[in-house]
């Protein structure tokens, strides 16, 4: 009986980890749509993203809708600007209720900086993800920006560079995070879309991996939209891969 008791208190242990690690982006252009989809989520999700599609359709007010359901938000706006107005957009950010925000790691260290005191200094403290090299760059892309540097170097150049700044990790795709994890240690929280399940639609992704791998290779969260987003049943969709996932921790 003590046996049953406690198998089923890991196991609903491991089902609040690998929630904890599953966002998923709700890349839709209404609040309606999101709405919809948040209601279907409720109770099995517990983070979903929030990206420049709807944030501009639908604004501050379905951040905080968002958050009053109990969703836990990841704000997605990429902020890259000078130190002082960055520093200003993480804090409306905070002050909205965003727990993780996005800003480009090529605003350099000040830019970073500023970020992550502003962050730290507001009531709940957000996480700083800091964006490396977009994954639509590459070598050819880059050299047009002046940076001669092979996509893998300059990911990690700006990584190493992040980290030091003070954000607490970074976004990166399925086949760089293995790499980050080694250089980077065990600390910074490394956020991974381009999930798909095995046999799902790729759509226009090109560097992807399904959950099981990219959690062992060292992902702290996946980012999956469309896999659950356009799936028949979105609740059972987000199910399934939450299942993947603590079956890979
Ligand atoms: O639908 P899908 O699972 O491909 O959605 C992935 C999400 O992750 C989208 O919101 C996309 O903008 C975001 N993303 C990405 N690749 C990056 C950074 C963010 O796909 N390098």
């Amino acid at each position: 009986m003590k046996d049953n008791s406690r198998e089923r208190t890991n196991s609903a242990a491991k089902d609040r980890l690998a929630q904890d690690r599953l966002i998923v982006a709700l890349d839709v252009s209404s609040a309606a749509q999101a709405r919809e989809l948040a209601a279907q989520l409720r109770g099995i999700c517990l983070w979903v993203k929030v990206g420049l599609e709807l944030y501009l359709a639908a604004g501050n007010a379905i951040v905080e809708e968002l958050r009053a359901q109990g969703f836990s938000v990841f704000l997605d706006l990429k902020f890259h600007d000078i130190p002082n107005t960055v520093a200003g957009a993480v804090r409306s950010a905070a002050s909205m209720g965003a727990s993780l925000l996005t800003i480009h790691a090529a605003g350099g260290p000040a830019m970073l900086s500023a970020a992550a005191e502003a962050a730290a200094a507001s009531r709940n403290a957000p996480h700083l993800l800091a964006v490396t090299v977009l994954t639509s760059m590459d070598r050819a892309q880059l050299a047009a920006t002046g940076i001669d540097a092979s996509p893998a170097d300059q990911v990690l150049r700006l990584a190493r560079m992040a980290t030091v700044s003070g954000v607490h990790g970074l976004v990166c795709s399925a086949e760089e995070v293995r790499l980050l994890r080694q250089e980077l240690g065990p600390d910074p929280q490394l956020v991974v879309p381009g999930i798909r399940p095995a046999g799902a639609e790729i759509g226009d992704q090109k560097r992807i991996a399904t959950p099981s791998v990219a959690i062992r290779d060292g992902a702290s969260n996946l980012v999956v939209g469309r896999p659950i987003t356009r799936a028949g049943d979105p609740a059972q969709a987000a199910l399934a891969i939450l299942e993947e996932i603590a079956s890979a921790l």
